[in-house]
């Protein structure tokens, strides 16, 4: 088939994952196409392959692994408190959409940019959705084209996050701030074998450009669709709520979360996972074919590209048996999915370096939602689109009302 006039391959099912995450990228290339290049950087992750792309996601997992992750818990928990405070409570109807992206990039905000509420973040946060806007659209650059405005809203964060790498430079240097208390000084702090520094200025502005698009849609939707399952089905509810509000219980009043809670709240997890296996927010995974192969006996030329749908997969009964209903059980035995089967999260080398940051966003948000309030659907027989990703035309409307409380904390 043919795709915007490029010739594409679908594939899907176990094998075709193995082979598409872990093929050569001198065959199989991420590089994405041009107009995205030009919002997203020239030196972003998904640019670099080989021993460059090694560097730079070792570089940004130096962040984003659990060991150190571990201790920002706290902050993050701190965050989505405010949120809920400033933009939940005292309302009796919420679009829960919108409201679950605003805490996404509030949260990334502050732990990765190092960017707390204020007149900056709110700044960031209109061009980002700009930069969003034109990612999906028509790449056409003329004036008051949506590419357009993506473009010149991708230069003004660009020039924002130079400053605060100056400024970040500086307080690293007057010891005002320390290595690891942001991404942004992480990546500042690392250096080569030869104490040179490891990464550019325009290295690590791509990358956070980038993380910041990577995260936002994809852990939004999830949460999302959360909220949509919890309120439609009754006993996947039951079994968070039952969860969440034990570790709550042994909490005292105001006492912030630890990476112990969150280890306590396995089916909470699981029913993000049943969630993600049964609508991935990434449907579709593309490479770009740079040198001829044969796959299954058939010839797939230079200049083409590769397609990969990841709900074929996950909606193969042979994998998940039944695989159209949603059970979050089928996850409690640790290994009992086959490798390359469920790929929400990608695979190989490339796989999501952002999935523990999702993890305990996800965890932290539905702990507070669950003991806080109670919700329903103001539409519920209202289905999602994709463009690509899942959305709700309507928002995801609902109607919440305050909990009293078991032990609010
Ligand atoms: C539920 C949430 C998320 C989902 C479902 C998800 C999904 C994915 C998938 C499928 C890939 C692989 C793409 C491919 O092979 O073509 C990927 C890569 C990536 N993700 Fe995520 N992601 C999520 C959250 C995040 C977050 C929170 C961050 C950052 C903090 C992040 C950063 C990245 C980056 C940088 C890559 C590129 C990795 C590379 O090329 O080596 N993601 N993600």
């Amino acid at each position: 088939m043919s795709i915007l006039g490029t010739p594409t391959v679908f594939l899907h099912g176990q094998a075709a994952n193995k082979f598409f995450f872990t093929c050569d990228s001198n065959i199989l290339s991420n590089k994405q196409p041009s107009p995205t290049r030009r919002i997203c950087g020239e030196r972003n992750i998904l640019e670099l392959s080989g021993h460059e792309h090694k560097r730079l996601r070792g570089a940004l997992l130096s962040f984003l692994k659990p060991e150190v992750l571990r201790q920002y818990v706290s902050k993050m928990d701190e965050e989505i408190r405010k949120h809920f405070e400033m933009h939940w409570r005292g309302k009796n109807k919420v679009l829960a959409m919108p409201s679950m992206k605003t805490l996404t990039f509030n949260v990334m905000s502050s732990l990765l940019i190092g960017i707390e509420q204020g007149a900056k973040r709110d700044v960031l946060l209109d061009l980002f959705h700009k930069i969003m806007e034109g990612i999906l659209s028509v790449p056409i650059n003329l004036p008051f084209t949506r590419f357009n405005r993506s473009l010149q809203a991708s230069a003004k964060t660009r020039t924002i996050l130079m400053n605060l790498i100056q400024e970040k430079r500086a307080a690293l240097e007057h010891a005002t701030a320390f290595p690891k208390q942001d991404l942004i000084t992480t990546l500042l702090s690392l250096r080569n074998e030869d104490n040179s520094v490891a990464l550019s200025d325009e290295e690590i502005v791509d990358s956070l450009v980038l993380i910041m698009i990577a995260g936002y849609d994809t852990t939004s939707n999830l949460l999302s669709f959360l909220i949509r399952i919890s309120a439609n089905d009754p006993s996947v509810y039951a079994s968070m709520i039952q969860e969440q509000e034990e570790i709550a219980k042994s909490k005292a009043c105001g006492e912030l979360l630890t990476w112990d809670d969150l280890a306590r709240m396995k089916c909470t997890w699981r029913v993000a996972m049943e969630s993600l296996r049964m609508t991935p927010p990434a449907l579709i995974l593309y490479r770009k074919v740079l040198k001829d192969f044969e796959y299954e006996g058939y010839l797939i030329p230079k200049g083409w590209q590769v397609m990969l749908s990841t709900s074929m997969t996950h909606m193969d009964d042979n994998i998940f048996p039944d695989a159209s209903k949603f059970d979050p059980k089928r996850f409690e035995i640790q290994g009992s999915v086959p490798p390359y089967s469920f790929v929400a999260f990608g695979g190989g080398p490339r796989i999501c370096p952002g999935m523990e940051f999702a993890r305990l966003e996800t965890l932290i948000t539905i702990h507070h939602l669950v003991n806080r309030f109670t919700w329903k659907l103001c539409r519920p027989g209202m289905s999602f689109c994709r463009e690509p990703f899942p959305i709700f035309k309507d928002g995801l409307e609902i109607e919440i009302e305050p909990k009293i409380p078991v032990k609010v904390n």
